[in-house]
Parts: structure tokens; sequence; C-alpha cells
């Protein structure tokens, strides 16, 4: 064990039982996750850890597989002796969604196995499969009585996407509550797990120089971006069927949005800000389609070069239809209609393949009144920005206009920066661990509610509807390593503003 132990609170014993665990997202995230909390004490003394799929393995493959993975995917150095730890506390059990009596047989494993580990019947059942299964092993838990809380508690983690639209999100919902109430239900948006992410909420509620001017009286516009530089890669049955609107604007920007723009909750605690957020989400103007066409642009991304990476078009990529019309980018212009923010647009852009990876919040400030400069050599003065970075740079920085030394009046604007990384000394981690650490201590202020899910998902719908209809019509091309179709910087200038350079 590397690091000093921590002053917080040590989960329940519990079991935590992966379905998909044979798959990406199990090896990639979820065991380096439970690996980093193992070394940092956070997990509970009586713990298991249950490894769910559907052929056949034993529990040494399972290890040995989990063991691979981790040397993988870590982010830290693997400490033999803390892995070994971890890996004596997973079991293997096969079960299948379609085979009922799996499930049934399941039940009987993981009493035993709990009794045998005293881990006092918590359970935490972790989704990390394909979203089609989702229900069904929601359904099959349900039947044989495992998500049933009686006097231990019992908890489901459903991973993104939460359903493709408003109506399956909402489908969804309700089977999910027929089985379960709201309180068990986590629904992850890892985004969240990010401390950039988290500290919005503190940086305009802990301090009390910025929330004075965070309304339409100072602000101008906000922009959100969340450009990746990657292309579709192996993911392309499912990018294709997909899309960037589905896979990042409902969950990862309306997460920095809802944060951005949310009224302050009256306490941190779960119920109050997740009804903020969910507020502020259903208060964003729902556009008809015709609205959604002009206040949008979407895109596909042709071959180019990512500096040494040559990416082929997009409708060359393997298992993506050779006449697909489904975009690798979208910018939106939303308005939210209430007090706070009527009059404030937010401009929202993501892609694929383009020229810079970068996540941002960008709020840009109304101008100063220019009159005091008129008889001086400045010719303009630059808005304020605040932009707060996600990824890669973690950190806030403040741009501002100051005196370029010299005799004259003359004006540049300037940028003050705090990185995280300066600061704080944070071990590399998968982003996963506060998220899996608060679904163990049950705090789920982080993660989405059903209320907040369905209004992402109807501010969306009427730009899903349109570009379904419009087929190829209004789609437009994009060079890889480009910062997008050049549309997009219309969707601004027509406003009379700009987006930020990709820097
Ligand atoms: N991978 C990532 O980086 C990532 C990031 C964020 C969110 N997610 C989300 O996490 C979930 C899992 O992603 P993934 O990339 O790990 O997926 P995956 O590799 O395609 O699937 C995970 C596992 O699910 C099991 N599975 C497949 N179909 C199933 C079914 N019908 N019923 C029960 N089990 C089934 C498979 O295991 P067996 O065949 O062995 O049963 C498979 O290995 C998805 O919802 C994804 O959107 C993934």
């Amino acid at each position: 064990m590397t690091d000093a132990k921590p002053a917080t609170k040590i989960p329940d014993p519990c079991s935590f039982v992966i379905f998909g665990v044979t798959g990406d997202l199990a090896h990639r995230l979820v065991i380096p996750a439970l690996y980093n909390l193992a070394a940092t004490h956070l997990l509970p003394e009586k713990f298991c850890v249950v490894g769910v799929a559907r052929g056949t393995m034993s529990n040494e493959e399972l290890r040995d597989d989990m063991m691979k993975g981790l040397k993988q995917f870590a982010t830290r150095p693997v400490d033999d002796a803390i892995a070994q730890r971890l890996l004596e506390c997973v079991t293997f059990i096969e079960a299948d969604p379609k085979e009922p009596a799996s499930f049934d047989k399941m039940r009987e494993d993981l009493d035993k196995l709990e009794a045998r580990r005293e881990t006092t019947g918590n359970r935490l059942f972790y989704m990390a499969t394909p979203p089609s299964a989702f229900a069904p092993i929601a359904r099959q838990l349900g039947r044989t009585g495992m998500l049933k809380e009686n006097g231990s508690w019992r908890r489901l983690v459903v991973e993104k996407p939460f359903g493709t639209d408003l109506e399956s999100a909402k489908a969804l919902n309700v089977e999910l509550l027929s089985i379960v109430e709201e309180k068990q239900i986590y629904r992850i948006d890892h985004y969240l797990g990010k401390e950039t992410v988290q500290n919005i909420l503190v940086l305009r509620f802990a301090n009390g120089m910025f929330e004075p001017f965070w309304n339409r009286n100072h602000i101008d516009h906000v922009q959100i971006t969340v450009d990746e530089k990657l292309g579709v890669g192996h993911r392309g049955s499912f990018y294709d069927a997909t899309g960037a609107l589905r896979d990042m604007v409902p969950n990862h920007l309306f997460q920095l949005l809802s944060l951005v723009a949310m009224e302050p909750p009256a306490k941190f605690e779960a119920h109050a800000v997740r009804s903020e957020k969910a507020e502020v989400l259903g208060a964003i103007s729902i556009q008809t389609e015709a609205e959604a066409l002009q206040n949008s642009v979407r895109g596909q991304y042709l071959g180019g070069k990512i500096g040494d990476t040559e990416i082929e078009d997009y409708l060359k990529s393997k298992d993506v239809k050779p006449d697909s019309t489904i975009e690798t980018y979208a910018a939106l212009k939303l308005t939210i209609d209430n007090w706070r923010w009527a009059g404030v647009p937010f401009y929202l852009r993501t892609g694929k393949a383009l020229g810079i990876k970068r996540t941002e919040v960008a709020i840009k400030f109304k101008q100063a009144p220019f009159a005091m400069f008129r008889d001086t050599a400045v010719e303009k003065l630059s808005q304020n920005y605040l932009v707060i970075g996600v990824e890669p740079t973690e950190g806030i920085a403040l741009q501002f206009n100051t005196k370029i030394p010299g005799p004259s009046i003359q004006i540049d604007g300037v940028e003050m920066k705090f990185r995280y990384k300066d600061y704080f000394k944070a071990e590399p981690s998968t982003g996963y661990e506060t998220l899996i650490y608060d679904c163990m201590i049950g705090d789920n202020i982080l993660f989405q509610r059903a209320d907040g899910v369905e209004a992402g998902w109807r501010a969306v719908q009427p730009f899903l509807d349109a570009w379904k209809k419009a087929g190829s019509d209004g789609l437009k091309n994009y060079e890889a390593g480009s910062e997008g179709p050049v549309e997009a910087e219309e969707l601004m200038t027509r406003d009379g503003r700009s987006w930020r350079k990709l820097s």
C-alpha cells in the first residue's frame, strides 16, 4: 500500500457485481478504478467482486484476465500485493438474461458467497453491457428478488447512453422504476467523475465574486466545446447508429450546461442539486424542427491528417454504411427560457477527427463601454472570457484587458491561469473512482435523475427529428484535422460572435 489512509468514509461491506465483465468498459475503466480505490484504502474490508458473463469461465480465468487488463490499463504502477488482495475477492458467475434459470442460480450462488464473505447483503449491480441489455438484466434481477432491499441496500448502476431518444429514455425509466425505486438507480455519466466538472459548482457557489455577474446582465453568451481528435476507429457499428448528437449532447454537454446554468441549490445534497439541474435542463427552449435546422450545423469528416496519423473518410470506416448520413460533428445554438438566462445563447459543439482534443466551457462577458477610450489609440476592447478547461488542460483561465506598457494607452487581452496540476498533487485516475465510491456510500449527487435525463432528450429531440428527415440535405463535410465545418463558424458570425479558436 502506497498512500496514507484518508479521513474519508469507508463504504459498508458489499458485493460489487459487474455484468459484462468480459467487455471493454470493465477492463479499461471499472477494474482499474476498483484497483485505485483499493490502493487508496477506499474499499470496505468485507468486500467481494462478482464478474458476470454469458459464457463460462473459472474464477482463476477471470482473475487472470482482470490482472492482464489491470496491467494494460491501470493509471498507476500496479502493486502486486494490492492487486492480489483485490483479485482474491473475485468470483465468476454465469448468467444470461435470455435464460431466466441462470438468474435463479445466480441468486443462490450470490447468497452463499455473501454469507461466506460476510458482506451483509449490500449489493451494487453495475451494468457494463450494451444498453440493449439494461432492461432485460434489471427485469431478471427484479424477478428473482435480488434488488429487494431487506435491511440491506441494493443499487443498480446504469451506463450511458440512457435511451436513444426521448421516447426510449422514458420507456427505460418506466421499466426500471417498476423494478426499483429512483434512489436505487445510479445513471452514470463519467463526465461527472472529472474534478474540473465537479469544480464548476464550487467555482460558482463557494466564491463570492462570480455569482453576482453570472447572469444575462453581464454574460454575452456561453460556448461549450467537446472536441475529439480520434475518428470512429473500431466503433463503427455503434457510432453509425448513434452519431455525435446522441453520443455527446444529452449527456456530457448537457451535464456541463446544467452545472454552468443551474440556480444555486439550497443545500449541497443530492435531491437539491439534481432538482436544480433538472429544472434548468427543463428550461431549455424547445425548438420547432425548422428552428432546429436553422440553429444547428452537422458535419461528417473526410480523410485527412492529424499529426502523423492518417484518418480515412468516415464513410470508408469499418462497419459504417457507405451512404451513411450520420453526423460526426454537431453544433447547436440553444436558449434557456428563464430569468437568469433570457437572451443569452448557449452554443454547443462536439465532433470527431478534429485538429485538437479539447473540452471546455467558455463564458464570454459583455463588452465594457468604449466611450472613455474614444480619443486614444485603442481601437477596440476585447470581451472578457472565463474558460473552464476540462480536458486536456484542467483548470480555469480568465481573460481580461490590460495596458500595454508604454507612454500611450494601448490595450491587449491577457490571461490569468489556474491549473489543477500546479496546485494539487492528484494521482492519475480513470475518472470512475469517485463515481463508484459514491455508489458504494449511497451518494447520488453526481448521478442523473429520471427527470433530468428526460429533460435533456426533450431538448435535443427536434434536432434528431429534423436531421433524420433532412437526410443528406444540409450535412456538411469537413477535413479530418480541421476545426469542423466552416458553416459552424457561420452559426456564430451571423450573431456577431465567433468560436474560441483551437489552441
Ligand atoms: N467502453 C468504454 O470506454 C465506455 C465508456 C463509457 C460508457 N460505456 C458504456 O458502457 C457499456 C459497456 O461498454 P463496452 O464497451 O464494455 O461494451 P462491450 O464490450 O460491447 O460489451 C460488454 C459486455 O457485455 C456483455 N453483453 C453483450 N451483450 C449482452 C447481452 N445482450 N446481455 C448481457 N450481456 C451482454 C458481453 O459479455 P459476454 O458476451 O461475455 O456476456 C460484453 O463483453 C455500454 O453501455 C457503453 O455505452 C463504455
